[in-house]
């Protein structure tokens, strides 16, 4: 088995070369008037102490999904009264920074008439928004994905910005397998998170520039810390070749885990090491913050290993959570789509904030974890 890993360290300084070589990274770009929050402090904000963000941007055929392995019919009201659950959960703004909306989201209104970015405001969240268009297959290389929806995205950036939202995220997912990924996957993934970067920035809105390297596949941690690695070289050698301003965009990645079927499961100490180094060796220090993607594992693991790695320290940058099932699982599954049990889905996803919220800070325990009912 040879990983491909070789030709794709080919990619990383191809970007040294091209012509003519002009001051890339150094440029500001036009920008529309900024309004109350410069975009340096909206990603400060979002990687605020002891908070994170809630990822509630399911498409529709992901929610779909989620909803159907819960018997909950994915309508569209049925989507509106459980983000509406979500957001409107009292004292989620402790814990909770930002949060990411869908296209659908963004528009629909809670039941007291208020739309869903100005409730989350209302708890001094601030409103983010999934821009890409999920992905399709990358042509002649079989296994490999490209994500979508850099077409119209400056037009669809300046109605979200209308609409509220402050920052933006754009997914890109690399799968492990025995001659995967690739470079040409690599780098196509890279260039269109780039794009979609600088796009943001012009609008005036913040980066959530997420390259998920995925769990599935019975890989190791360190074939996981080796694809993230090159991953994580090439999405930055492409950001700094499309002027994209480090400081106002966060990064959102995988924590370097072994493959969900890998027979030796590295536990929380392991997870932490690599991943700070991996962090270490290829995200510069001017990038203000690296948030998570629970990606798959428990939420109860997701949070022991965000500590973990939260604990370690001696980063240069903040690092907090942008989780989506490992913060919604629990309160969705108590909801089950009724009202009844709309105050206890609140209270379980309170309580997974507030783990999330602690870990952070390194102070996450069983403790906290049984304190559950605790008001
Ligand atoms: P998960 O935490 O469920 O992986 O979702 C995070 C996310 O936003 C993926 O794009």
């Amino acid at each position: 088995m040879k990983p491909a890993l070789e030709t794709v360290g080919k990619t990383m300084t191809t970007h040294a070369h091209s012509t003519p070589i002009s001051p890339g990274g150094a440029a500001t770009p036009n920008r529309p008037t900024m309004g109350p929050l410069a975009l340096a402090a909206t990603a400060a904000a979002l990687v605020a102490p002891g908070k994170g963000i809630l990822a509630a941007d399911e498409s529709l055929p992901t929610i779909g999904k989620r909803f159907k392995a819960l018997d909950i019919p994915s309508t569209e009201e049925n989507r509106r009264a459980y983000r509406e659950l979500l957001f409107t959960t009292p004292g989620l703004g402790e814990c909770i920074s930002g949060v990411i909306l869908f296209d659908e989201t963004i528009r629909q209104k809670t039941s007291s008439g208020a739309l869903m970015p100005g409730s989350l405001t209302a708890q001094g969240i601030i409103p983010g928004i999934k821009v890409d268009k999920g992905t399709m297959a990358l042509p002649g290389f079989a296994g490999e994905k490209i994500t979508q929806g850099l077409d119209g995205l400056r037009e669809r950036l300046a109605e979200y910005r209308q609409l509220g939202a402050r920052f933006t995220k754009w997914r890109a997912v690399i799968a492990i397998g025995e001659s995967l990924p690739t470079a040409a996957g690599i780098a196509a993934n890279s260039r269109a998170l780039a794009l979609f970067a600088a796009l943001s920035q012009e609008a005036g809105l913040v980066p959530v520039v997420e390259p998920e390297v995925l769990m599935d596949g019975d890989h190791t941690l360190a074939r996981c810390e080796e694809v993230t690695n090159a991953t994580l070289q090439a999405v930055f050698a492409a950001l700094f070749e499309h002027r994209v301003v480090l400081e106002e965009m966060l990064l959102k990645t995988g924590m370097v885990l072994s493959g969900k079927d890998c027979p030796e499961q590295a536990d929380a100490g392991k997870v932490a090491e690599a991943t700070i180094r991996c962090l270490r060796r290829t995200v510069p220090a001017a990038v203000p913050g690296i948030v998570f993607l629970s990606g798959g594992q428990s939420d109860v693991a997701a949070t022991e290993r965000l500590n973990a790695i939260c604990r370690a320290g001696g980063v240069p940058w903040k690092l907090s959570f942008s989780f989506g099932r490992a913060l919604q699982d629990a309160a969705m599954k108590t909801w089950q789509g009724s009202s009844a049990n709309v105050a206890a889905a609140q209270a379980a996803l309170r309580h997974r904030a507030r783990c999330n919220g602690l870990a952070v800070q390194g102070k996450y325990s069983a403790q906290a974890e049984r304190d559950h009912l605790a008001p």
